[in-house]
């Protein structure tokens, strides 16, 4: 099996809080060049692989919605055409925006093959949203999301929460509200402050301050409690969804270690080749992105993981998964022995075959894993 990722950079603002690879979308004519570069890149490294089951594609960014849904149904075709089609559907999923340009292409967006939208809707209150810096409004949002549940059925929302001045009673309330629409998945990521954005500089200024750890934590179980009442499963440390089927397939075969191929500026990529598996990292800056790819036909930098790297890199992605990771992907890192501590401490648990953190030990991951892989 495989699937693809896609990074497509362009946003038409640059948000304050986002340390992703992202860049203005200025109507750049440079823009098909590197879309062309994008179909090279995926063309050169599906080579050798063309025998593997094409599982799911991940538009990602930036906005990929800001792409003209020609060119989705281009690549989409690419793709299908280079692996072996999965005898149930491919998921196809492309993160967009709740913006009026946006939800007006939703239609085309699913001619074109997309059948799953991730949409970014961050929060459905208004001063939040302008906190933001985003460019819709909670109507626009909810436009959106009453459109996408029409068109595409598979509907995910990004939630950001742990806002200064944010209560958590308020915060459910947009968890009720978000859940009344009727989306399969709901992502909600605490408002992480990232130094190299305007956020960091604020904060580093002392302008104003995010909650403190303790009411930071209480918003995270509170956020666990409110969805899985609402009928959402946590099956990941920030992915919850209604039911098994509504799960992200493409998220999940990351995390459970499944080969796939990264394209676009700065995405990343896992496949195995001659049995040993490979990290590719592509270059990050658009133009040097293209140039790499004129010049050698794929953009990335390929580096061959060692055994021990590669498990510990499955330690590290499996253990996100409420059903934990199988132990069988690190037979040589003894994380049974190594885990039992935590434990008898109420942070991990084995069921099975699996090694899985707890509600308590999820909170805490990034120590778990350095205790069990240092
Ligand atoms: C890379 S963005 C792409 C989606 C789309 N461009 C958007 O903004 O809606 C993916 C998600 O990461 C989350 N995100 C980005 N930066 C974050 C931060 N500093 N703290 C918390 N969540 C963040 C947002 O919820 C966002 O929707
Ligand atoms: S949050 Fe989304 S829209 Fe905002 S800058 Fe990041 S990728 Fe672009």
């Amino acid at each position: 099996m495989i699937s693809l990722y896609v990074h497509w950079p362009y946003c038409s603002r640059i948000c304050p809080y986002c340390d992703f690879n992202v860049t203005r979308d200025r109507g750049q004519a440079s823009q098909r060049a590197l879309f062309d570069a994008i179909l090279t890149d995926l063309k050169t490294q599906a080579d050798g692989l063309l025998d593997r089951q094409l599982a799911s594609v991940f538009f990602g960014g930036g906005t990929p919605s800001l792409l003209p849904p020609e060119w989705v149904d281009e690549l989409i075709d690419a793709a299908r055409s280079l692996f072996r089609p999965a005898p149930n559907t491919v998921e196809i999923t492309l993160e967009a925006n709740p913006t009026d340009a946006e939800i007006g292409r939703y239609e085309s967006f699913r001619q074109a093959g997309i059948n799953r939208l991730s949409l970014g809707v961050q929060s459905l209150d208004d001063a939040a949203l302008a906190f933001l810096g985003r460019n819709h409004s909670g109507n626009d949002a909810v436009r959106g999301i009453e459109t996408a549940q029409r068109v595409f059925g598979r509907v995910s929302l990004d939630l950001i929460y742990a806002l200064p001045d944010q209560t958590v009673a308020a915060w459910k309330g947009e968890l009720w509200s978000a859940a009344d629409l009727g989306v399969e998945h709901i992502s909600p990521y605490q408002l992480t402050i990232e130094p190299a954005t305007a956020f960091g500089r604020a904060v580093h200024r002392k302008l104003w301050a995010p909650p403190a750890q303790d009411l930071a934590e209480s918003f995270y179980f509170r956020t666990q409690e409110t969805l899985e009442a609402l009928g959402f499963e946590a099956y990941e440390v920030s992915n919850h969804a209604r039911g098994k089927a509504a799960r992200s397939t493409h998220n999940v075969h990351i995390w459970e270690g499944i080969d796939y191929i990264g394209v676009g500026p700065g995405a990343h990529g896992r496949v195995t080749r001659d049995g040993a598996r490979h990290a590719t990292t592509a270059l990050s800056d658009l133009k040097a992105y293209t140039a790499r790819v004129n010049e050698a036909g794929i953009g990335c930098d390929v580096e061959a993981l060692s055994p021990q790297e590669a498990e510990e890199e499955a330690a590290m992605l499996g253990l996100r998964l409420s059903e934990g990771l199988d132990l069988k992907r690190t037979p040589s890192l003894d994380l049974a022995a190594k885990a039992a501590s935590l434990i008898e401490d109420g942070f991990m648990a084995i069921a099975g075959n699996r090694l899985l953190a707890t509600a308590k030990g999820r909170v805490v991951l990034d120590r778990l894993l350095f205790e069990l892989l240092s």
